[in-house]
């Protein structure tokens, strides 16, 4: 199959390329390098030994996108491109809107006219906002808590409104937890801009120096050791979830919705320690006020995607901070070393 992977330069995008491509699949990449480095692609051909078509172009160029559509006719399109920085994103939000909807709405309409109408959406476990319990099954209320999350469940509404619109559209909606660890080769991984807002490069960062000490956001949450849970997923086990979703549309499935997760929940401080075994030595780390934004405990249902997609993530903790640790000390600056 001949797949358009939008934002297939960056941290989920490139580890899926890469599994799409080790299944014999054919991937055309458009990134606008906003947040990533075309390197991280050069180092998926070299570890796959197969080549990927890479066009540096933003979604927002609807005719550079036309001539990616007029060259190739594709199965199906992995729309990844998006800025993800919730804080960023209450500080901009017209940058978020206008980037992500507008963005996508241009890559939808170029779809239609090249008559593509199978997508994978990238969307989020913030589109459940603050759940009144856990796990979190697909059908539980949507509410989001800030421009980024808004702009995912806008996107998601987009896609279902045109499936009610043209029923050939067929649409499956991945909801990711939270995504951890890095190809096992150490040869990609998320490359974090500035200082990381996620837990776990800021873990790998101050175990390397880059930063002086973590801070833990809140003991005093209502959870086994006070400290925030959630459902972290290895990017590989995610990467595969999405050879699962693009095997599902060609069921022509209509609507799906799909939560990635492992369905487990852990804290931060157990994430801590999965680290220090992974790494050898202590994480420096200072229990602080709670964040504004964040909530108790965040962790999945994942019936639905076993059923439906016979997908399940089957890579633990450990394996997320060994990964997620090679990456880190063999790129100590990321791509840009
Ligand atoms: P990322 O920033 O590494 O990848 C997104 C890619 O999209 C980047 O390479 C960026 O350059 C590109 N991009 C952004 N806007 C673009 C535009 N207008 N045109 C073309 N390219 C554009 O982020 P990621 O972690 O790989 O996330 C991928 C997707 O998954 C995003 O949609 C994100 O919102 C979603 N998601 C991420 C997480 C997470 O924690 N990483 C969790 C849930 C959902
Ligand atoms: C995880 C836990 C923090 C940093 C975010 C987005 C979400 C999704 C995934 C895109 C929490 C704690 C964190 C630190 C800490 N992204 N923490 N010190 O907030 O669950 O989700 O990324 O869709 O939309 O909101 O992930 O990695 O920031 O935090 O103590 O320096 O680690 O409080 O309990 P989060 P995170």
């Amino acid at each position: 199959m001949k797949y358009l992977i939008t934002g297939g330069a960056g941290y989920i995008g490139s580890h899926t390329v890469l599994e799409l491509l080790n299944a014999g699949h054919e991937c055309v990449v458009v990134d606008s390098l906003i947040n990533s480095f075309d390197e991280s692609l050069k180092r998926v051909e070299t570890l796959t030994g197969k080549q990927v078509e890479f066009h540096q172009v933003d979604l927002l160029d609807k005719p550079a996108l036309e001539a990616v559509f007029a060259k190739h006719t594709f199965d199906a399109v992995v729309h990844f491109a998006a800025l993800k920085a919730v804080g960023e994103s209450v500080a901009k939000p017209l940058t978020y809107y206008h980037n992500n909807i507008t963005g996508t709405l241009v890559l939808c309409e170029v779809m239609k006219a090249a008559g593509c109408k199978n997508i994978v959406f990238s969307s989020s476990a913030t589109v459940y906002g603050d759940p009144a319990t856990v796990p979190i099954t697909e059908d539980f209320p949507t509410g989001a808590t800030n421009p980024y999350g808004r702009t995912k469940l806008f996107m998601e509404d987009i896609l279902v409104d045109l499936h009610t619109a043209d029923a050939d559209w067929n649409v499956v909606l991945l909801r990711y937890f939270n995504p951890v660890g890095a190809h096992a080769s150490g040869q990609i991984g998320e490359h974090p801009q500035g200082i990381p807002n996620n837990l776990t490069p800021y873990i790998t960062q101050t175990a390397i120096g880059l930063r002086e000490k973590l801070s833990v956001f809140g003991g005093d949450w209502p959870t086994p050791d006070g400290t925030g849970v959630r459902d972290y997923i290895h990017v590989v086990d995610l990467a595969l979830g999405h050879l699962a979703a693009l095997k599902k549309l060609t069921e022509r499935p209509g609507v799906k919705i799909y939560n990635l997760g492992t369905g487990k929940g852990f804290s931060v401080l157990d994430m801590i320690k999965a680290f220090e075994k992974a790494i050898g030595k202590p994480v420096a780390y200072q229990i602080v006020d709670r964040r504004v934004g964040d909530v108790a405990s965040v962790y999945a249902t994942t019936d639905l995607a076993r059923e439906e997609l016979g997908w399940v993530a089957t890579r633990g903790i450990d394996e997320m901070c060994e990964d997620a640790w090679r990456w880190q000390s063999m790129n100590p600056k990321g791509f840009e070393n």
